[in-house]
């Protein structure tokens, strides 16, 4: 007990209260503030700078080096060596799956894939032209319509099985949500294909080239998970209230598809169009730069790294690869895209507050390449992402929990009477 790393606090009243430190295995160290709520007072932290939310040992990064380990392994050796389904596994169980695992996993999740119809009428009731980001949250909730009764949260096995479905259906809805703003039929995955195979072919009705299947499946593996993330965060936020689950990872639907967040990459892409040549891309710095200016530069910053972004390096030597397999080579955009890093990369602003390129710099030039519309490519961010929600809700179960509820620094009026003169509706 006297081993334990303390802090004293001098708190407003003038009392000192001794706070434990807790020891991360890698990392910043936290301290404790619980006990802060017993001398009436709370700490102030809006937007969860300098506050660790919970207990992880699913993904850390070390945002200086541009490190990211998920269970202890490298980003890099994950794309390198495994598949989608492997890190999803990874992720959700902490350990990599052996052949025969892989092979049962696998086969649970592909004999998932199909609908039901009750989605597929969820998807069908949109415009046609709806953002897809609303039509996949509102499949999501229709899932947990679908899931509901028989969910035991606490049951091991059904977490299991709440996974499978859930990393199982996620492409088929995606592409739902795709070929609905086409206005044409959804295109049945087929059980004979592989997870992304099938992705790739209920988009388009083609079966892919299986090198484009493989930079898809890497693309999905850089979005698997990235600890806790605004979307993460908030799935763990919603859940604590014992929620469905599937009602949970629609909350990060919600959350994700904002362009500070998942939204960038499409943010990006809308970006790159309106500069439209090299020649702009001073003016657009400048904008950025200018503390008057709304303008950013999407894709650029992140409040974990401070020096690169591990999973924009991998992306952006793929995305050259993948666009000589499209035959887009040429493709204009990249090339915008690189020039634009560069310069940023030189600029005074940039440099002074550690501003480099995120993983969205460079996925929405991939999605494109895809021949995707930028309004998808948040549902791929969401389809790879689902394999974090999922972890980092099971681990939550797992640990135990309290609902979460933050507490508030109140400035508004002070307790006041409602005057005799009120407007009143004319209709109760
Ligand atoms: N363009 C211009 N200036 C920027 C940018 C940018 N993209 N990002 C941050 N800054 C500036 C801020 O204006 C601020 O400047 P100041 O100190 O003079 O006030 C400083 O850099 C720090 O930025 P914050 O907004 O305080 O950083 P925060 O950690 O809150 O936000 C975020 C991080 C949301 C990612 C931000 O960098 C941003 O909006 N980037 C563009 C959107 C984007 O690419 N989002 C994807 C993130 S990665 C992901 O979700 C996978």
């Amino acid at each position: 007990m006297g081993d334990t790393p303390r802090v004293t606090l001098r708190l407003p009243n003038g009392e000192t209260l001794e706070l434990d430190v807790e020891t991360a295995r890698l990392g910043q160290d936290v301290i404790a503030i619980a006990p802060l709520l017993q001398h009436d007072v709370f700490a102030y932290d809006p937007g969860f700078l300098a506050t660790a939310s919970c207990q992880s040992a699913i993904t850390y990064i070390d945002g200086e080096a541009g490190v990211l380990l998920h269970r202890g392994y490298p980003i890099e050796e994950l794309a390198e060596h495994c598949s989608y389904l492997s890190v999803s596994y990874l992720l959700m169980h902490g350990e990599l799956p052996d052949q025969a695992r892989l092979d049962t996993y696998v086969d649970d999740i592909l004999q998932r894939t199909p609908v039901r119809d009750n989605l597929k009428r969820i998807v069908q009731s949109f415009p046609q032209d709806a953002h897809p980001m609303s039509i996949l949250g509102a499949a999501l909730y229709g899932m947990a319509g679908l899931y509901h009764s028989e969910i035991d949260i606490q049951d091991e096995t059904t977490r299991y099985h709440i996974a499978c479905q859930m990393i199982a259906k996620m492409p088929t809805l995606v592409a739902l949500c795709h070929r609905h703003n086409l206005g044409q039929e959804l295109i049945e995955p087929q059980p004979e294909f592989g997870y992304v195979e099938n992705f790739l072919y209920m988009l388009s009705g083609e079966r892919p080239d299986p090198k484009l299947a493989e930079a898809v499946d890497k693309l999905l593996i850089l979005h698997a998970d990235h600890e806790q993330n605004a979307s993460t965060a908030t799935v763990r936020v919603c859940a604590s209230s014992d929620t469905n689950p599937f009602a949970a990872l629609a909350s990060g639907i919600g959350s994700l598809w904002g362009p500070a967040h998942g939204g960038a990459n499409e943010a990006v892409l809308n970006m790159l169009e309106e500069i439209g040549s090299v020649d702009s891309i001073e003016e657009y710095i400048e904008r950025a730069a200018d503390s008057s200016d709304p303008f950013r530069l999407m894709g650029f910053g992140h409040r974990v790294y401070k020096n690169f972004d591990p999973r924009a390096l991998i992306i952006r030597g793929r995305c050259e690869e993948m666009l000589a397999m499209t035959g887009q080579a040429d493709n204009g955009l990249f090339q915008l895209a690189l020039r634009l890093a560069e310069i940023a990369r030189q600029n005074d602003y940039f440099i002074e507050r550690n501003l480099y390129p995120n993983v969205d710099f460079y996925s929405g030039i991939i999605m494109s390449a895809l021949n995707l519309p930028k309004t998808m490519f948040p549902l791929i961010f969401a389809l790879g992402r689902c394999a974090g929600w999922l972890s980092h809700w099971n681990e939550m179960i797992v640990q135990g929990y309290r609902i979460s509820r933050p507490r508030q620094l109140y400035v508004g009026q002070e307790r006041r009477s409602v005057p005799a003169q009120v407007g009143q509706p004319k209709r109760i």
